[in-house]
């Protein structure tokens, strides 16, 4: 497995390994590697013939007053879970060799990034979609593989693939879980074992909203105040938004009649956690 460091010499070993015909399947990470990640790295490697993965925290993707500093980072147990996964290429650039100190061009998708965690993160979605155009022209996937976990994300790449003409072929992996149902997130680390016990209520909310659908409740105000109530008798839990939107457009519905994403961020003390579902009438 090799480690490069820098984007110049990533970019061109990928070209140069595009020129002998290889196909590149790309996972990008933030790194505190879980298995979640390791699930996209499965779902990529049958596929292609090279395995990349980066691990950089995004200064660009982090507000203000968000978790960039204390962002939890462990390179070398990351490393060693590469190596497990069969990964051929690690790219972990240094903040400064991936932003100009003058860098002034982004990549700014404008639909589906306004609402859920586009609202309570003004320029996040912004910092992601400028980084990951950057690391598909760096590694030169053919293919890359995102988490349902963040839902808007996911659909938000997809957009710009599609809108920006990327020749990239993005692959859905789904929220791999905890056995008790808490979705793995390199943010779990966090929380302390009552806010972890606490935070069970975030995969309870969902399955909550998934029961009232099956018996007949297609309404999403009674569909929320269902979620909302099993979340405020939960101690320290602190909601930031339930929202019900097409699966699709990301635009708010009233009523449960085609595919609908619900989705949740829900503060535990400090830390944010977010969780999804679609629900199909
Ligand atoms: P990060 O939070 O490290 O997540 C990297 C990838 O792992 C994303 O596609 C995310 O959806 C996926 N993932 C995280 N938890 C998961 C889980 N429990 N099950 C399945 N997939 C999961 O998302 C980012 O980093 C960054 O925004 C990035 C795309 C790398 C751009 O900086």
């Amino acid at each position: 497995m090799d480690i490069i460091k820098s984007p110049e010499e990533m970019q061109r070993l990928a070209l140069f390994l595009k020129r002998s015909g290889k196909t590149i399947g790309f996972v990008p990470t933030m790194g505190f590697l879980h298995e979640g990640h390791l699930s996209l790295m499965r779902a990529a490697r049958g596929r292609c013939d090279l395995l990349v993965t980066s691990i950089f925290v995004n200064p660009t993707q982090f507000g203000p007053n968000e978790d960039l500093a204390a962002y939890p980072r462990d390179f070398e147990r990351d490393e060693a879970l590469c190596e497990g996964e069969g990964v051929d290429i690690v790219f972990y650039p240094e903040p400064a060799s991936m932003y100009a100190a003058d860098a002034s061009v982004w990549v700014d998708e404008q639909a589906l990034s306004g609402g859920l965690c586009g609202a309570a993160r003004p320029g996040h979605f912004r910092g992601v979609c400028t980084v990951v155009a950057k690391l598909f022209n760096l590694v030169q996937p053919d293919l890359a593989v995102f988490g349902e976990k963040d839902a808007q994300q996911l659909r938000i790449i997809e957009r710009m693939v599609r809108d920006l003409n990327f020749p990239v072929q993005i692959v859905r992996g789904p929220i791999v879980r905890e056995p008790d149902g808490l979705a793995m997130s390199s943010r779990n680390k966090y929380l302390t074992s009552l806010q972890r016990q606490n935070a069970l209520c975030l995969r309870q909310a969902l399955d909550h909203a998934a029961d009232l659908l099956e018996q007949g409740v297609s309404d999403v105000a009674v569909l929320r105040k269902g979620i909302a109530t099993l979340i405020a008798r939960v101690p320290e839990a602190e909601i930031d938004y339930i929202a019900f939107v097409d699966d699709a457009s990301l635009a708010p519905v009233d009523a449960v009649e085609g595919s609908t994403l619900v989705a949740l961020a829900v503060k535990f003390g400090s830390t944010r956690l977010i969780d999804n579902a679609v629900l199909v009438p």
